[in-house]
């Protein structure tokens, strides 16, 4: 097999096999295979796709170039992964609540990149709190605490990390078996027995379309259930932010009212909903997170979950320097307000980072002091721009330009789970 040979079989609408695909994945992870080489293949495959035995052995291959942890744990593990959102804290109050509920969670994660944040980035606004641990400490940590939320470990699908940083510069990142193949690489990688993959649709999230976010999630459970991992994708609407808080401490205090059993009732509604898939696939769906999370229960985990990482859950979080507060522009009912704008908005205050080595500010973000169908009142405060470098408001309310619309009436109300593949 030749790289040449393969480039070549892809670019012309051939299906590739089992052997070239390990063998290439595995030439290019050793360097063998060239980086120019690798992005004429990823651009074949972004033309031509690849079907689903193709993308399953791909992502097998990337597994296979890096450790598979083996997670020994008494407790039935599942794990959640989003593709992305605004506001999308979700995790937060899940893991725990789904450690409450009696199963183990080993939640791998990112930093955030663009306008969509990362949990690693929130939780680190939280004072001692490390996101770097090793094989054994998570292992501990899943035994003693049953959820454990840190950095991806260097060694789990080493072929993706060198193939994502390829594709972000070669325009080959939009190729739903390339996204799909990375995704559940780092996924199936990580050892969990379950995943859940929560699907984003809509302005703040990575595909726009419901047809294209329905062709996603089918692609991610036929690689889990390929590689015996038992899968369930959940779409979920992203036009909006989940909850009202949009940053890092804020997305944080705002996940431990949840816990505490308060907070907006969408995020309350999306992790209870994603709990339940959670369980069902642990073979525990006689528990109800939803009375678990009422309980207050689920708080007494997430601050053991805390503490066994360094930090103190409750130590004040970070607060912004300036507060800049947005008036209504009418009165009447809100009936949008853009996840993507409100997203770039919290990115350019100072919530996310433009390129992988930037940092980013703990106490920056947005709050949204209405969500889509309260009432608004003309030149009361909407949204709060909290930053610690004033100088970034005006690039903020450029993003917002449109992205807040009042009604006389109040929109239909959307539902905030539109499908679940199994
Ligand atoms: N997230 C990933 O991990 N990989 C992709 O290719 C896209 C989003």
């Amino acid at each position: 097999i030749t790289a040449v040979d393969v480039i070549r079989r892809k670019r012309d609408g051939e299906r590739l096999s089992d052997d070239e695909i390990r063998w290439v994945v595995d030439a290019y992870t050793r360097g063998a295979v060239a980086e120019e080489q690798m992005a004429a293949l990823a651009m074949a495959i972004f033309l031509r796709g690849m079907d689903a035995a193709e993308t399953a052995t791909w992502t097998g291959a990337m597994i296979d170039s890096g450790e598979r942890l083996s997670l020994r744990v008494d407790r039935p593990t599942v794990d959640k992964h989003s593709t992305g959102g605004v506001g999308d804290k979700i995790t937060l109050p899940l893991a725990p609540l789904v450690a409450t509920c009696g199963a183990a969670v080993p939640q791998l994660s990112g930093r955030g990149l663009g306008h969509t944040g990362g949990t690693l980035d929130k939780l680190e606004s939280i004072p001692g709190w490390r996101a770097a641990l090793s094989t054994e400490e998570i292992v501990r940590q899943l035994n003693t605490v049953g959820a454990v939320v840190c950095a991806t470990t260097e060694g789990l699908a080493p072929a993706d990390r060198k193939l994502y940083a390829l594709r972000d510069v070669t325009g080959t990142v939009e190729s739903i078996p390339l996204i799909a193949s990375s995704i559940m690489s780092k996924k199936i990688a990580e050892g969990s027995a379950g995943l859940v993959l929560d699907v984003k649709v809509g302005s703040g999230a990575f595909m726009k379309t419901r047809a294209q976010a329905g062709e996603l999630a089918r692609t991610l459970v036929g690689i889990g259930t390929a590689h015996g991992v038992a899968t369930t994708a959940v779409l979920t609407d992203m036009s909006t932010p989940l909850g009202r808080a949009v940053g890092n401490a804020v997305e944080v205090a705002e996940a431990v009212e949840v816990l505490r059993g308060g907070g907006p009732a969408d995020v309350v509604a999306l992790t209870v909903a994603l709990a339940r898939e959670m369980l069902a696939l642990a073979g525990l769906s006689e528990v109800d997170p939803a009375a678990v999370l009422a309980s207050g229960e689920a708080y007494e985990t997430w601050a053991r979950m805390i503490r066994a990482q360094g930090g103190d859950p409750a130590a004040p979080l970070p607060r912004p320097a300036h507060v800049h507060v947005v008036p209504a522009p009418a009165s009447g009912v809100l009936s949008a307000l853009d996840a993507y704008a409100v997203g770039v908005a919290a990115w350019r205050l100072g919530a996310g980072r433009a390129r992988r080595e930037d940092p980013v500010q703990a106490a920056a973000g947005v709050l949204c002091l209405a969500k889509p169908g309260d009432p608004v009142v003309y030149g009361e405060p909407l949204l709060e721009l909290h930053t610690d470098t004033p100088e970034a408001v005006a690039g903020a309310l450029e993003a917002l330009e449109g992205a807040v619309r009042v009604s006389a009436s109040a929109p239909p109300s959307a539902s905030l789970v539109l499908e679940t593949v199994r």
